[in-house]
């Protein structure tokens, strides 16, 4: 993708994200509860030592961070989510940043967990984040997604992909991206991947930075 085109979309997920702040938690709350389910626990209990969590959001994972995790630095380009995620008690310490995570502004290896949630889906060039991701892990890191995809049945994929040039107008929202290929093209050990929630929408992917 070239650089101006990635502007562009990004200056799109920022306006978006912007505008549907507000409803935010309401709307995926309702996803989780009658589609997706609660699998952004199961990321947050993968995650250990100083974790970089990639499109934070409103926030919602912050208060699931708990023991084995010392810091949490989430990431994000819509200051009006980074306002709602400032509102969240959490039990580790919390900074949260303006920021690209296709470039994050961070130290090279000064992570042990990159964390992303509901997020590949959104951000214009998946694959310069998980290269992101990669350079700020340090060896042995993981990096845990848990990204909505494409139906395991043919046709509702089909209808999937029909009605995606409108999600991605109206939401900035891929509905058939598959997460695994960004991470092993980024070079990551894949050490788990499943698919859950209805119909099996839902992609858990753990990878880990060899060394
Ligand atoms: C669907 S929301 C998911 C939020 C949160 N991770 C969750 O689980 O509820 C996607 C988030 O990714 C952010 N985002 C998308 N592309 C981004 C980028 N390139 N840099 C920073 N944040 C980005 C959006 O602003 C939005 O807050």
């Amino acid at each position: 993708m070239s650089g101006e085109a990635t502007r562009d979309e990004l200056g799109h997920v920022q306006r978006v994200f912007d505008r549907l702040a507000a409803g935010y938690d309401r709307q995926i709350g309702w996803s989780e509860r009658f589609l997706m389910g609660n699998a952004r626990r199961w990321a947050v209990e993968q995650a250990r030592g100083v974790v970089v969590e990639i499109g934070v959001g409103s926030g919602l994972n912050l208060p699931l961070y708990g023991a084995g995790v010392t810091r949490v630095i989430g990431v994000d380009l819509s200051e009006p989510m980074l306002a709602l995620a400032r509102s969240r008690v959490a039990a580790v310490p919390v900074e949260l940043r303006h920021g690209d995570v296709q470039q994050l502004d961070l130290p090279e290896s000064s992570a042990e967990t990159v964390v992303s949630t509901y997020t590949f889906c959104t951000i214009p060039d998946p694959a310069a984040a998980a290269r992101a991701a990669w350079r700020v892990l340090r060896p042995g890191g993981i990096f845990v997604a848990v990204e909505h995809g494409p139906a395991r049945s043919r046709a509702v994929a089909a209808v999937m992909r029909w009605v995606e040039p409108l999600t991605v107008r109206m939401a900035a929202d891929y509905l058939t991206r598959e997460p695994v290929a960004y991470f092993t093209d980024a070079g990551f050990a894949i050490d788990y991947a499943d698919r859950t929630g209805r119909g099996g929408v839902v992609f858990r992917v753990l990878g880990r930075k060899p060394g």
